[in-house]
């Protein structure tokens, strides 16, 4: 049986596209952030992962708000990225796992989770930034993936429980897949920022710290809050920490609890106050 052997979760910003194509991660403004993953890459270079399921969300490149699923999930043999408007280099496809996909879909459809599933799925921002981040060296990512896309783009979003009951479920349906590759669930989007309105730049530490330290001893803790109360307290896009949830979720069901890899938090870049995070799971 496949195993998933550890979680990892990252903010996703545009421009940090732009400052890896432009070479600037020793630059004052960009060291102190990427000098959360250096540790992270040495683990990843011991467990060696195979398979990736990313929750990430879609910001207007594949769906939009005509036609916007709760939750989605990729089941092609590739997933190509394309111009966002954003202004950032188009990076090479990221190789699928159609294999892994369509069990996933199987599993998580008999446990009445309805996913719309997409045999054809670009990527944005969101799924290719963690990729560049924690393979710096290797483009496209030596890892095959399985994208599982999570709304919060569009109001009402699927509450913190559903997100959190969605994550075990794909951690049971991995669990049960008749492969021996080892898995990494990643969570990509966060932490505290909201991009438009009165409270453009609103940023929000302690939350922030109290999400980052839940991960770790008290998974469950951001299912208390409803869609409106996670704005409230990290932001119209804050809430993307949503996909932290999903794969910390997912964890639970990988063994008897977690440790530590390495954690980082630094704010801000661009208008996001910015975290990282592995967890290796502890069979
Ligand atoms: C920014 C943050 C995001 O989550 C995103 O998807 C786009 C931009 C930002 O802070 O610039
Ligand atoms: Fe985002």
């Amino acid at each position: 049986m496949a195993q998933i052997i550890g979680g990892l979760a990252t903010s996703h910003i545009p421009a940090i596209g732009n400052a890896i194509a432009k070479g600037k991660q020793q630059e004052p403004y960009w060291k102190p952030f990427f000098d959360g993953f250096p540790p992270i890459h040495a683990w990843l270079r011991q467990v060696q992962p195979e398979v990736v399921v990313v929750f990430y969300n879609d910001h207007g490149l594949n769906f939009f708000l005509d036609k916007l699923p709760a939750f989605a999930i990729g089941a092609a043999a590739e997933y190509h990225h394309a111009d966002e408007g954003w202004g950032i280099p188009t990076t090479a496809p990221l190789a699928g796992c159609p294999e892994l996909s369509w069990h996933l879909v199987e599993q998580l459809t008999a446990a009445e989770f309805d996913l719309t599933v997409c045999q054809e799925m670009r990527v944005d921002h969101a799924c290719t930034i963690p990729f560049q981040l924690f393979w710096p060296d290797q483009h496209p990512a030596p890892v095959r993936i399985v994208p599982i896309h999570i709304n919060t783009v569009q109001f009402p979003l699927p509450s913190a429980q559903r997100v959190y009951a969605l994550g075990r479920a794909v951690g049971r349906a991995v669990g049960c897949w008749a492969d021996a590759r080892r898995v990494v669930v990643m969570g990509s989007g966060g932490l505290s920022h909201q991009l438009e309105g009165e409270r453009a730049g609103f940023i929000n530490k302690r939350f922030d710290l109290q999400f980052l330290q839940s991960m770790e001893t008290n998974p469950q803790w951001a299912t208390q809050y409803s869609d409106r109360e996670l704005v409230e307290r990290a932001g119209t896009q804050g809430v993307e920490l949503l996909m932290w949830l999903a794969m910390r979720a997912a964890l639970t069901e990988a063994g008897s609890g977690v440790r530590l890899v390495h954690r980082h938090y630094h704010i801000p870049i661009s208008n996001t106050a910015t975290g990282v995070i592995a967890l290796e799971a502890v069979p």
